[in-house]
């Protein structure tokens, strides 16, 4: 452990001064941080530089942990406000803010016909919301002995090559994306009246800014239902289209996942999908989840 002398004597215990240690893992995305015990409180030097990380590496792998749902409560509040969830689980009610996503049925047994589809299409977590999320952390409880991978797709390594022509067609456009039109682009049962009114459609940029780092990146996914001010089907035509430009191989990491890692992804520049490659009616997958609260996308 990379732990360097300084300990402070604080309220919450020993906090951690670390010089964290990175190793990238991805050549489009990715980095492991071994060494951080995140049940534990780090100082705002360990923050910082988690998010200098993020930045760069837009995921963030947290090996052999250890934490209650309370502690990655605490861990997710120190990067902002955490969110809360429209999706409902099995019984109906809201989902817990740090909530479980997984292949088991309701009585524990896993199943190859899930809840939703929705994670298997490219996606930026809550582009639905006014306010989408900053990051979303999974923590891995359960994995299966092989597949069942996260995929990442860099959103400003696919803008930046987007040839001019695609560029210039896309300049200035903005998305409406709606939790209703979601649904129905995932295969889904269709969203209730009570989600539809919870969650009126937005509109966001088509090419975002990361606040961070001042870097574009395309801003699409599952959620985008069509194109503000332009023809149904002619915004559709542009959204698919650019959705298989962005989402070509050389855009992508894959993350196999290791039992009790901890992952954190950039929902500002990256789109995501679960890939679901792996006998899921036979091996439990179980991740707990907390997102945090971002900013308006410009
Ligand atoms: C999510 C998500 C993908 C996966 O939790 O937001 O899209 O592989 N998960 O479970
Ligand atoms: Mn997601």
């Amino acid at each position: 452990m990379n732990l360097a002398d300084r300990s402070d004597a604080s309220a919450a215990g020993v906090v951690q001064h670390v010089a964290l240690n990175i190793r990238r893992i991805g050549r489009v995305a990715g980095a492991e941080i071994p060494g951080l015990d995140l049940s534990k409180p780090f100082g705002d030097d360990v923050r910082d530089a988690i998010l200098a990380a993020l930045n760069e590496h837009h995921v963030l792998s947290f090996p052999d942990q250890n934490l209650t749902d309370e502690e990655q409560t605490a861990f997710t509040m120190r990067f902002g406000e955490i969110e809360g969830h429209v999706a409902h689980d099995h019984d109906g009610k809201p989902f817990p803010v740090v909530h479980v996503v997984s292949n088991l049925d309701p009585s524990g047994k896993p199943t190859a016909t899930p809840r939703s589809h929705g994670n298997y299409f490219w996606h930026s977590d809550k582009s639905y919301h006014d306010i989408p999320s900053l990051a979303t952390i999974l923590y891995a409880i359960e994995v299966p002995p092989y597949g069942g991978a996260t995929q990442f797709a860099n959103m400003q390594m696919a803008y930046d090559e987007l040839l001019p022509e695609m560029k210039e067609i896309i300049e200035g456009l903005n998305v409406v994306h709606s939790w209703e039109q979601s649904r129905r682009n995932s295969m889904n049962k269709p969203a209730t009246q009570e989600q539809i009114d919870a969650r009126p459609p937005v509109t966001h940029p088509i090419v975002r800014t990361h606040p961070d780092t001042g870097k574009k990146g395309v801003y699409i996914g599952v959620h985008a239902s069509h194109i503000d001010g332009m023809e149904w089907h002619e915004g559709r035509e542009i959204l698919y289209r650019l959705t298989d430009l962005v989402t070509q191989p050389r855009f992508i990491y894959t993350h196999e996942w290791k039992k009790n890692e901890l992952v954190m992804w950039d929902n500002r520049c990256l789109m995501h999908r679960a890939t679901g490659d792996f006998p899921q009616d036979v091996y439990p997958r179980v991740l707990h989840r907390t997102v945090i609260r971002g900013t308006k996308p410009y």
